[in-house]
């Protein structure tokens, strides 16, 4: 195998612009309205959720709840279960890593093979040991995953017989320099070319699978920093990995697809084929469309604020059962005081409050304030950086079902 095996490498980009130019449009409106510590809250839940759908698509089933849970250092005391908890606070703070990487980096090649290496290296340096061993194709040896290091086996993808291991450098070099974000940036600064080609890196990054495991969460890694780099990510206010999670049996049938050989003489002219990439990438920006269009949609100000209340009241007039909405086992839920509702809906609308201005919002004397702020902090509905900092709204996941309607839990394909 060499070079030109992985061709072709881009799309026909005509069959995929109009629909990326929607994307821009629709992406740049999502959580209009809101106010920036709401969208902050926001963006805070939806780490937990990128990562319980990135997981789920390889198996790994975490609850939202577990993950919150391991976030906070609560550990199951059952070993697979804290494995996938340890697993999963590893994918957040690799999706941290990289945030913080692209606000200091914001020129970064996403693309390069030092990048997606580093990647891999902040999320499995944090990783349970029991998932740093994988069975060669043949089940004959055990080969230890080591973080940021390209493999030195051969592996499988379903019929997907990966590229050498010799060549892994060389195709992920090729790999850098024809999908560069700041490539297509250039020549579209939109970020609706870039959109057309993100499918493509997506499925080009799978098949040549560069490490012994992880490739499929490492690649959704790498191109939710793209759409960021793109200027699509909406500050992590939607996530691709729900819509490929929901969609995961044809998400597998499509990336299948791509990795066929070239049928025929319309068929482009590398040896994959051209219609299976240009399939994939159709695929992709519909899966990035419609999770964008369900973020507006319940993000939208308004509905947002009607279900937030509703929850509230419900938490009031005590509607909700521990089994209902609990945070979790052994932890009783409190009954909310009407004050409460009146003080978090404040902070929806305005951002977060002074602890002074407590009293003046929810009429309640000292005492009794501080008692509820505090019964507030310790379900996660509210946080604060130090004991005297402002407070601030948050979402727990045991709230979002109620808020967020079909974030998680609803049926997957
Ligand atoms: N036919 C295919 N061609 C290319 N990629 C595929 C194909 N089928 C599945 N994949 C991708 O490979 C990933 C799973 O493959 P595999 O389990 O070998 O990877 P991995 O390295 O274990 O990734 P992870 O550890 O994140 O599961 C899937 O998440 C999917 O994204
Ligand atoms: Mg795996």
């Amino acid at each position: 195998m060499s070079l030109i095996a992985m061709e072709p490498l881009l799309p026909t980009v005509a069959l995929l612009r109009s629909r990326a130019a929607e994307l821009v449009r629709e992406a740049a409106d999502v959580g209009r309205h809101l106010h920036p510590a709401t969208l902050e809250a926001v963006t805070e839940l939806l780490r937990t959720i990128n990562c319980y759908y990135s997981n789920l698509i390889e198996g790994h089933d975490t609850h939202p709840i577990a993950i919150e849970r391991a976030m906070a250092g609560e550990l199951s005391a059952e070993s697979a279960t804290r494995d996938l908890q340890v697993e999963a606070k590893a994918h957040i703070e690799a999706q941290r890593a990289i945030e913080a990487r692209m606000s200091h980096e914001p020129a970064l090649n996403v693309c390069e093979p030092a990048f997606i290496r580093w990647i891999h290296e902040e999320f499995y340096r944090r990783m349970p040991a029991e998932f740093t061993v994988v069975r060669n194709p043949d089940g004959s040896r055990e080969e230890l995953v080591i973080p940021g290091a390209l493999r030195h086996f051969d592996v499988r993808v379903g019929q997907h017989v990966a590229p050498d291991s010799a060549e892994l450098e060389i195709l992920l070099q090729r790999f850098a320099t024809v999908y560069d974000p700041a490539v297509h940036l250039a020549r579209d600064p939109t970020g609706a070319l870039a959109l057309t080609v993100l499918g493509a890196a997506h499925h080009r990054l799978l098949w040549v699978h560069p490490f012994g495991d992880g490739n499929g969460r490492v690649t959704r890694l790498m191109t939710d920093a793209y759409l960021r780099r793109a200027g699509v990510g909406a500050h992590g206010l939607w996530t691709l990995s729900r819509g490929l999670a929901r969609a995961r049996v044809r998400y597998k049938g499509e990336l299948a697809a791509a990795d066929e050989l070239r049928r025929n003489d319309y068929d482009g002219r590398g040896p994959l084929s051209q219609r299976g990439l240009d399939a994939f990438c159709t695929f992709f920006l519909e899966i990035c469309l419609d999770q964008i269009r369900y973020m507006s949609g319940i993000l939208a100000v308004d509905r947002l604020t009607e279900r937030f209340s509703a929850y509230c009241r419900a938490r009031e007039g005590g509607l909700l059962s521990e089994a209902e909405a609990s945070p979790g086992p052994g932890r009783p839920r409190i009954g909310f005081r009407p004050e409460a509702t009146r003080l978090l809906r404040t902070m929806l609308a305005q951002g977060p409050i002074r602890r002074e201005q407590v009293e003046d919002i929810t009429g309640l004397a000292d005492r009794t304030g501080r008692r509820m702020v505090r019964a507030l902090l310790d379900e996660g509905l509210i946080a604060s950086e130090t004991p005297r900092a402002p407070l601030r709204l948050r979402f727990p996941a045991h709230v979002a079902p109620y808020v967020f309607p079909g974030l998680y839990g609803s049926g997957l394909a």
